[in-house]
Parts: C-alpha cells; sequence; structure tokens
C-alpha cells in the first residue's frame, strides 16, 4: 500500500455509493454567465440541508450533493474551473460543468451542477503547487450515451496510481472517488475506455472537487505534461562527407529544372555527377543542377561528394514525365504557422538564408513557401499584383531560385482568401501564367471562400475547382507542385490523387498542443493506402520551434518528447515537412529534431509507402512503413502520461526471425531480436526503429538480447 492508498481513511480508497435515482433531464448545460452565476453562488450561500462526504462535509442522504460548511466552501476548488484545455482528449473537448456533448452533466439520471465531461481517452494534469489536501468526485458514464459506453477512470498521485474503478458502463452505478492529497505536487485524472474501443466513452468527473489547505497561498492549475525531460537523441553533423534524401527527383521535360543535392560534410565540398541528362548542368562547388530535361524517362546519375575528409557516394534518381514532381513528400518551410499575416518579402529571403545556413538545405529541405497575406488587388486586365509587403516577386523567386531552393505561394478557388486577401476565382488560368512568370514552384491552394461558391459538398462541388487550377497549371509552362487545402472534407484522400494534387490536407489547422499534434497524427490511420510518390496524406505542417501565427513568437508548447513523436509519425506517415517556425531561431534540439538523417530518409523512402498503425494496446501504439531497402520502419509510441513499455510484435508487423534492430533517433544499433522487440518509452514518447532480417545485415556484431 502506498503512502495515498495509506491515507485514504479505512483502507477504501473510493466508493461505489449509488447516485441518485432516474429522473427527467430538465437542464441544458450552463451557459458561461449561468455558469459564473452558480459558482458565485455556491459556497456562499446555495448549501442543500444534510451533510455527508468524510472530513468536514455536512452529512447528505448518498448521492446527493453535498455541501460544504462555510469554511470547506471556501477552500473548494471546482476541477471545472481550471484551464481545461490542458485535458488532452481523444474525442472532443473537456467540458465545464457539463457532459462532452454539452448537456447537464448526469448520471443515472441525476444531475450534477458541478463537474468536468470528458470522453475517453482523456488525461488532465493538475500541478497541485503543494495547496490541496483532498480530491472528490463522482464518477461515471453519462446519461447521454445511454446504456452505451465503457470506461475505467483512474487517479494518479505525484507518479503513483491510487484510484483505478471497474468498468463502468452506461446507465450503470456511479462511484465516488475520494483521495487524500497531503503534500503531494500532482494530480493526474485518466479516462481510459473499457476495453471496447472508445465510442461512446462519455465520462464525467461529476462534483470534482479540490479541497485546499487552510490558508493556501499557492492554487492548482491544469497543465501541460512537464517538458523538462530531454530525450537522448544523436545531434550534430559528421565532419566526413554524406549524401542525403532525397534521392529521388522528377520533373515535366521542356521546363526548368532545379534541385539541390543534398549534401553534409565539412567544407569545401564538391559534387560530380556520371550519366547527368543531356541539358541538366550541375554546379560542382554548390551542387545545383539546373537546365532542362530533354526527354522523359528515368536516369540513375551516380553522384559523388567530396570534401577534405573523404568521398561519398549515391545516386539520384531523375524521372522526367508529365506531372512527374513530389516523387518524395516535399521538405520546406512556410511562413503560416511561424508568421501569420504578418509574412513580408525580407522574412522569406530570411527564411530562405537560414534554411542554407542552419544546414537545413542540405539535410534535404528545399522548398520556402509564402502563405496567405502576400496579394494585392488586380490590375486592369486581371493579373494579380503582390501587396506592398512583396515589391517584386520575381525578384524574390529568383533570390530563393538562386541558392538552389524553391518558392511556393497561395491562394484560394473563392473570391477570397481564408485571411481575406484576393483570391484566384475565375482567374485561374491568369494567375497559373503570372505565377510562372514569377518562377513559383508550388502552389498551396486553399478552399476558403469557396464554400459560399460550392453550390454543397458532393465530390462534384468538391473536386471541381481543384480541376480548374490543375489544368490551369498543366498549361502554364512551369513546374508547380500543387497542394490541395480543403481540410479533409469529403475525404479528398480518397480522390485527392484523382484531381491531379501533389499533396492534400487531411485535416484541419494544428496548433502546437498535444492533443491537436497527436490528435491529429494518429487520427491518420487509414490514410496510408492513398498515399504513394506524386500524391501524399498532408497532416498539417510542423510546430517545433518558434512558433506563433504572428507576428508574436513562442517557443512550441510541445514537449521535447511530444516533438520526437509529431516528427517520428510524420515520417512514418510520408508526410510532407514544412517546417513552421523562425529559421533565425533554431536552437540545438529543434535541429538536431529536423536534421537526423536516418529520420528523414524513412520520411523521404523511394517505395513512398506510408505507415499504418499495426498494433494498439490502450495507450501504447506500434506503427510501421516498409522501406525500399526491405526493412521495415518502426514507431513505437506511448500516449499516456506516465512511461510505460511498448512491444513491437513480429507477427503484428508480419515478419518473422532475427531481425537486427536499430533506434534511428540515437543512430544506433540496439541487437538482434526474434519475435518481438520492447523498450520504455516516455510519456507522450516515441522511438523510431528499424528492423532489418538479420541475413541482410552479415556485418552485424550485436548479440541478441532477449
Ligand atoms: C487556413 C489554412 C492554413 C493557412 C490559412 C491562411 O485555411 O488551413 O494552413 O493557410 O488558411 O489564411
Amino acid at each position: 500500500m502506498n503512502r495515498h492508498q495509506a491515507r485514504n481513511a479505512g483502507g477504501r480508497r473510493w466508493s461505489s455509493a449509488p447516485q441518485g435515482h432516474k429522473g427527467r433531464r430538465w437542464q441544458r448545460c450552463a451557459s458561461a454567465a449561468g455558469l459564473l452565476l452558480i459558482l458565485l453562488c455556491l459556497p456562499a450561500g446555495c448549501a442543500r440541508e444534510g451533510g455527508g462526504w468524510l472530513g468536514g462535509w455536512r452529512h447528505a442522504p448518498k448521492g446527493e450533493v453535498a455541501a460544504p460548511s462555510a469554511e470547506l466552501a471556501a477552500r473548494t476548488l471546482y476541477l471545472q474551473t481550471l484551464d481545461l484545455s490542458f485535458c488532452d482528449q481523444q474525442w472532443g473537448s473537456a467540458q465545464a460543468g457539463c457532459s462532452v456533448e454539452k448537456n447537464p452533466l448526469t448520471l443515472q439520471g441525476k444531475v450534477h451542477e458541478h463537474g468536468v465531461g470528458t470522453h475517453a481517452y482523456s488525461a488532465l494534469i493538475v500541478d497541485l503547487k503543494g495547496a490541496a489536501e483532498r480530491f472528490q468526485a463522482v464518477v461515471g458514464v453519462d446519461d447521454e450515451s445511454a446504456d452505451k459506453g465503457s470506461v475505467v477512470f483512474a487517479v494518479v498521485v505525484d507518479g503513483e496510481e491510487v484510484v483505478r474503478t471497474d468498468v463502468l458502463r452506461g446507465g450503470g452505478e456511479p462511484q465516488e472517488i475520494n483521495v487524500d492529497l497531503a503534500g503531494a505536487r500532482q494530480l493526474i485524472l485518466t479516462v481510459e475506455d473499457g476495453g471496447d474501443g472508445i465510442d461512446h466513452d462519455h465520462a464525467d468527473w461529476a462534483n470534482a472537487r479540490l479541497v485546499l489547505v487552510p490558508g493556501a497561498v499557492e492554487r492548482p492549475l491544469a497543465t501541460r505534461l512537464a517538458a523538462e525531460r530531454m530525450p537522448l537523441i544523436a545531434s550534430g553533423t559528421p565532419r566526413a562527407p554524406a549524401l542525403h534524401a532525397p534521392r529521388v527527383t522528377g520533373a515535366t521535360p521542356g521546363r526548368p529544372f532545379l534541385f539541390r543535392i543534398p549534401a553534409t560534410g565539412e567544407a569545401p565540398l564538391r559534387f560530380e555527377a556520371a550519366n547527368l541528362p543531356p541539358d541538366l548542368t550541375l554546379d560542382s562547388d554548390t551542387g545545383i543542377i539546373t537546365g532542362t530535361l530533354a526527354a522523359e524517362g528515368t536516369t540513375a546519375v551516380p553522384i559523388t561528394v567530396t570534401s577534405p575528409c573523404g568521398t561519398a557516394g549515391s545516386t539520384l534518381t531523375i524521372v522526367g514525365g508529365h506531372r512527374a514532381l513530389a516523387q518524395t513528400p516535399p521538405m520546406g518551410w512556410n511562413s503560416w504557422n511561424v508568421w501569420g499575416t504578418a509574412v513580408d518579402d525580407a522574412k522569406v529571403r530570411a527564411a530562405a538564408d537560414y534554411m542554407v545556413s542552419s544546414g537545413l538545405a542540405s539535410h534535404g529541405y528545399q522548398y520556402i513557401n509564402i502563405d496567405d497575406a502576400w496579394e494585392g488587388q488586380r490590375d486592369a486586365e486581371g493579373r494579380i499584383q503582390t501587396n506592398e509587403k512583396f515589391p517584386d516577386m520575381k525578384a524574390l523567386a529568383d533570390y530563393v531560385h538562386s541558392k538552389g531552393l524553391k518558392l511556393g505561394i497561395y491562394s484560394s478557388p473563392g473570391p477570397k482568401t481564408c485571411a481575406d486577401y484576393e483570391a484566384s476565382y475565375q482567374h485561374e488560368q491568369l494567375d497559373a501564367n503570372t505565377y510562372a512568370e514569377w518562377g513559383i514552384d508550388l502552389l498551396k491552394y486553399d478552399w476558403c471562400s469557396y464554400e459560399k461558391i460550392a453550390a454543397d459538398h458532393s465530390l462534384e462541388e468538391l473536386r471541381k475547382p481543384y480541376l480548374v487550377m490543375r489544368e490551369a497549371l498543366d498549361n502554364c509552362g512551369r513546374d508547380i507542385v500543387y497542394s490541395l487545402c480543403q481540410y479533409g472534407m469529403g475525404n479528398v484522400w480518397e480522390w485527392g490523387a484523382t484531381v491531379g494534387g501533389n499533396y492534400w490536407r487531411t485535416t484541419g489547422d494544428i496548433w502546437d498542443s498535444w492533443s491537436s499534434m497527436a490528435g491529429i497524427g494518429f487520427g491518420q490511420n487509414g490514410h496510408e493506402v492513398h498515399a504513394g510518390p506524386g500524391h501524399w496524406n498532408d497532416p498539417d505542417m510542423l510546430v517545433v520551434g518558434q512558433v506563433g501565427w504572428g507576428p508574436e513568437l513562442h517557443a512550441t508548447r510541445l514537449t521535447p518528447d511530444e516533438q520526437i513523436t509529431h516528427i517520428t509519425l510524420w515520417s512514418l506517415l510520408a508526410a510532407p515537412l514544412l517546417i513552421g517556425c523562425d529559421l533565425s531561431q533554431l536552437d540545438d534540439f529543434t535541429l538536431a529534431v529536423l536534421t537526423n538523417t536516418e529520420v528523414l530518409e524513412v520520411n523521404q523512402d523511394p517505395l513512398g509507402k506510408a505507415a499504418g498503425r499495426v498494433a494498439g494496446n490502450g495507450r501504447t501504439e506500434v506503427w510501421a512503413r516498409p522501406l525500399a531497402d526491405g526493412a521495415l520502419a518502426v514507431g513505437l509510441f506511448n500516449r499516456g502520461v506516465q512511461e510505460t513499455t511498448v512491444t513491437a510484435e513480429w507477427e503484428d508487423l508480419g515478419i518473422k526471425g532475427c531481425q537486427a534492430v536499430r533506434d534511428l533517433w540515437r543512430r544506433r544499433d540496439i541487437g538482434h531480436y526474434d519475435n518481438a522487440y520492447t523498450a520504455h518509452v516516455p510519456p507522450h514518447g516515441a522511438m523510431l526503429l528499424t528492423l532489418r532480417a538479420a541475413s541482410t545485415q552479415p556485418g552485424s556484431a550485436e548479440t541478441t538480447t532477449p
């Protein structure tokens, strides 16, 4: 028995008294104003007759709202008054004073004025500041789930689980929770599904409250996972020369070709290429290939890079063909998550400068994408102009190209963009031609005000504007990667490729929070079958580094482990890697997270097969994708708030026999394993591995560990 259990009176950590009678649901969920009223009035005078809770609450029949004495009321902090945006939840969002579907909190017909409505899985972390002596609640599946839903509530105090309920079912008896918190620093409240999936798992922490210690100065706060833990990952770039992904690129014959060979090593580097298609030229000092492909077809181009420390070789595959772009998921930078509408010419030039000087370009990041807010008005001929923040778009494109990088731009098929700037409706061909004249290499085409034009959300209406711009791009004389953005409507992953999209947003906008990133990332399961060379699922841009949607920036609110999960997932998903932070403020950790060559090789794998979930067990998940060289990339994820073990079973992965396991984030071999590999994974953390049939690794000296 741990110290918290020991303190809980009578050896009973929680009780399971019946919670009142079935009754009519008469009360809508409290409005903000109503809630305020309740909060103001309750401690003062809304106490009902009776009493009840152990340790100071006035007696009330079981299941009735217990009324605190005035002194206790003053020390009562209802859970719903904490910032519930910190609650990590798999479906919906945590609700103050009502159920997850915003109905009155109701358990077995009894309506509770206070509490938090959540949905499995959920976790709320409370930094107690040593200021609480007790946590109390009545928990169960809200009546809005009728007789469906099954959940388990758990309470963790300072890392120790002190309460775990039975599986509670819809319509079943709620249970009381009463936990001693004296001296405790952290409280974690979790709801897990009851073993049958999360459907209908509407879970109520009814009447949930903290009793503060007398005279408490500080107040408990909801919080995210502590960010102190720094994952051990490899960083730095070896002095020896090395060539990196992408190792395949494509272009249309007759259109301008540009590719910067990603390579690292001690300067100066010198590049050589054999078998380069005619009309392409390699600058041996910069590694930038320019020119025009003369013909369709695939060419294997052996590349070498030499530095004072040696020589490295690799093969670049050049694919010439109609719409042969985005052979691997585009890697680059986009202005939106950092600058929002505050983007301007200087910031874009700076992004290009830092892309090169930080080493990101040497690791394969190529695109510099201007998102919304570059647009001006149309001239008398209807030609789109830039606004005053972008004095000369052609000069900007030339500047970006001079570094071997590519320039992206943004528009909407509607009359206005999402930020209310001029967009492309009924000017599609003129716009595509203008982009081509400027030297644009990528277009993000964002639904926005087309919502007013579309008759409905039928497949035909959803596809229509994207086909119009597709045709315009085909006719504009320049290769322009086509990025569809319409937030996943109509299951865009099922048809994005049929309208000629090179990648398509599968979700709404990402934010730098665990719930947003993890909700989007883990929600991609099943979409993998629709991704492949030239057409990718896009779960939105990265939220590492200094982000902010401009002009004010802040460090990402993802913990370091959550950032590892983010990039691990995006790599397994074969998602575009579009950095959304200020490249002039890259700290060592962010740079290491963005430039791990082995992780990027998974993202850029030429086979182009994206990962799906192969196993899930509560809050742990295993995802995997096959790689071109026969290995398997495997992600081990812990979505929970406590460290746990995650096991990759060969059976789930469809493999057999002895496998050499390598840890890509640490860039080191772990050993050889038969049947399964198990690792400890930190809260909200991940591991990215490759598994390789041992016989394909003759040189490995690793020993087998059980
Ligand atoms: C949103 C889009 C964002 C960003 C923004 C610009 O619709 O999802 O990624 O492009 O518009 O206004």
